[in-house]
C-alpha cells in the first residue's frame, strides 16, 4: 500500500516510519523544510528512542520525505496527524487540520478510491469536516470516491515506537464498509505479529517487550472514535489527579503515598498504571485534550464536572510544589532554585506546555532566581519560553552550585546517578525536592541532603 502521512511530529514522523518499516512504501509530507531535510539525511525530526535507527534503514527505501503534495495522487491511504493546539477559547484549533484537508483535495486523485485517516486528536465531528472540505476543493463524492474515517493514536512520547508496534488497542471510526477493508489489510501486521521478530530485530536497535497479548483491533464509528481519544485522555488526567490529591492528603495523615499507589493498583479494576505521584500532569497532550472535552461537555449541556476538577487538582498541585519549597525555605526573594527536567516527561524532547513552564515563573514571580538542566529538552523549552529569566545549565550538577533548592521536575534514568556528593557540596541549603519519587532517597540522606518527596514522610 502506499501511505502517505500528512504532518511530521512527534506523531507523523512515527507513524510514517513504522508505515514504512512495515513494508508500506511511506511519504512524509511536512510543511517544515527543516524537519524534511532531517528526515532525507537520515536523521530523526524529533528526539525518540530508536526513531533515527529506523529512518536511517528506510529512508530512499521505503519511506520518503518531502514538503510537496503532488504525491497524494499516488496514495492509496492518507494519514493526517498535523499538530491541534489549544485555541484561546480553549477549544482545539482545527487551522491545520482544515488546511491539509485543503491541500488533500486539492492533489486527490480523482480516478480511484482514497482513503484519509485521522491520526490527529480532534473533536466529534472533525471527520465531516474533512470529508466536507475535500469533497469541496476536489468535487469528489464522499464515501464513493474517498472515505475519511478515524484512527486516534494512543503513543507516548518516550516509548512511540514500542506503543506503535505493540499497541494494547488499534481503534477504526468508519462508516464505510471499503475503507474499513483497507483498515484492516494496513493493520493486519501488527495485529497478527506475522514474521513479527524478524521485523523488530531488523529495525530496533532497542530493547524491546513482546506483551502476550496481541492487539485488540477495535472498529466503530467515526464520531465514536473521535470521542475514544479525549475521554481516554480525560480518565488519565483524572487518575493522576487523584493520586495527586491523595499525596497531599498523605502528607497531613503521615501515611505513604507509595503503597497507597500500590495497594489501589493490585485492584486489577484500577491497575497500577497513572498512579505515579508528580507536580501534575501536563505535556502537548493532557491540557488541550482535557480543556476541549471540558468545553465540548459543556456546550452539549453535559458538563463533564470531574474533569473540571481534574484541571483544577492539576494547577493546584504545581501550587503545591512551590508551596512546599516556601514552607522549607521561607521567603524564596533572593533564593536560587535548581530545576532538573524541563520536558513534561523522560525520554522526549518535548518541552510544550510542562511543569516548568507553571512552576518557574511562579518562583520567579516570587523574586526567585532559577537554574535549570534537561538532558534533551532545553532548546525547545526556551523556543516555547523565551521570556523566560532562566540560567541554562551545561551539565546537571552545575543547577546545585550556590542553589538553596534542587527541585527535581522529570525523572530522567540519568539524574539519579548524578555526581550528588559534589552537588551536596556546593549547595547553600543541602535540600532536595523530589516531585516523582525517583531518587534514591536513602544514598542521599547518607550524603547530607535534606530530602523530600511527594506524599511520603521526609523523616
Ligand atoms: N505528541 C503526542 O504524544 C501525541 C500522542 C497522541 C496524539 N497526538 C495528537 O497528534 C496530533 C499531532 O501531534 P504532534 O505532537 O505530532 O504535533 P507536532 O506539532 O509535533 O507535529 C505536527 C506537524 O505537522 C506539520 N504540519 C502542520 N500543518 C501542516 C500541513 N498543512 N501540511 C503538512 N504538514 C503540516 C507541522 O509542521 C508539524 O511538523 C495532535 O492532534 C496531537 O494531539 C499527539
Amino acid at each position: 500500500m502506499y501511505v502517505v502521512c500528512v504532518g511530521g511530529g512527534y506523531v507523523g514522523s512515527v507513524t510514517g516510519v513504522s508505515f514504512a518499516a512495515l513494508g508500506n512504501k511511506t511519504t512524509v509530507i511536512d510543511i517544515s523544510r527543516e524537519k524534511v531535510d532531517l528526515i532525507n539525511g537520515g536523521k530523526s525530526p524529533i528526539y525518540e528512542p530508536g526513531l533515527e535507527y529506523i529512518i536511517q534503514q528506510t529512508i530512499g527505501k521505503s519511506l520518503f520525505a518531502t514538503t510537496e503534495y503532488h504525491c497524494i495522487a499516488e496514495a492509496g491511504v492518507i494519514f493526517i496527524g498535523v499538530e491541534t493546539p489549544t485555541a484561546p477559547d480553549g477549544s482545539a484549533d482545527l487551522k491545520c487540520v482544515k488546511n491539509a484537508a485543503t491541500s488533500i483535495g486539492e492533489n486527490i486523485n480523482k480516478n480511484k478510491f482514497t482513503l484519509i485517516v485521522n491520526k490527529s486528536t480532534v473533536p466529534t465531528g472533525t471527520g465531516e469536516v474533512v470529508s466536507s472540505i475535500i469533497s469541496e476543493v476536489s468535487g469528489l463524492i464522499p464515501e464513493k470516491d474517498f472515505s475519511v474515517v478515524s484512527n486516534p493514536e494512543f503513543l507516548r512520547e518516550g516509548s512511540a515506537l514500542q506503543d506503535v508496534f505493540f499497541p494494547d488497542r488499534i481503534v477504526v471510526g468508519a462508516n464505510n464498509q471499503i475503507a474499513k477493508e483497507i483498515m484492516r489489510e494496513l493493520y493486519k501486521p501488527l495485529v497478527t505479529r506475522e514474521n513479527y521478530h524478524k521485523l523488530c530485530e531488523r529495525y530496533f536497535n532497542f530493547e524491546w517487550e513482546t506483551p502476550e497479548k496481541l492487539p485488540i483491533y477495535f472498529e466503530t464509528d467515526v464520531r465514536t472514535a473521535e470521542l475514544i481519544k479525549y475521554a481516554s485522555n480525560g480518565f488519565l488526567a483524572v487518575k493522576i489527579s487523584f493520586i495527586n490529591e491523595v499525596a497531599k492528603l498523605c502528607e497531613k495523615l503521615g501515611t505513604n503515598v507509595l503503597d497507597v499507589a500500590k495497594g489501589m493498583g493490585l485492584d486489577s479494576r484500577i491497575g497500577d498504571k497513572f498512579l505515579e505521584v508528580s507536580s501534575g500532569w501536563q505535556g502537548s497532550c493532557f491540557p488541550k485534550d482535557t480543556s476541549e472535552l471540558y468545553l465540548l461537555s459543556k456546550n452539549y449541556e453535559c458538563e463533564l464536572s470531574i474533569v473540571k476538577a481534574a484541571i483544577d487538582a492539576n494547577f493546584a498541585m504545581h501550587r503545591y510544589v512551590v508551596e512546599k519549597i516556601i514552607r522549607f525555605l521561607g521567603c524564596l526573594n533572593g533564593k536560587t532554585i535548581g530545576i532538573l527536567g524541563l520536558t513534561f516527561k523522560p525520554n522526549t524532547d518535548d518541552a510544550r506546555k510542562t511543569q516548568a513552564e507553571f512552576i518557574i515563573p511562579h518562583l520567579l514571580s516570587l523574586g526567585a532566581s532559577i537554574k535549570a538542566f534537561d538532558p534533551q529538552g532545553m532548546e525547545t523549552f526556551k523556543k516555547f519560553n523565551p521570556t523566560l529569566d532562566i540560567k541554562y545549565c551545561e551539565k546537571a550538577e552545575d543547577v546545585a552550585q550556590r542553589a538553596d533548592c534542587v527541585l527535581l521536575l522529570t525523572h530522567w534514568q540519568e539524574f539519579m546517578n548524578l555526581n550528588w556528593q559534589e552537588m551536596v557540596n556546593t549547595l547553600k541549603t543541602p535540600y532536595v525536592l523530589d516531585t516523582r519519587n525517583f531518587l534514591n532517597r536513602e544514598k542521599l540522606q547518607e550524603l547530607g541532603f535534606c530530602y523530600q518527596g511527594l506524599g511520603v514522610k521526609s523523616k
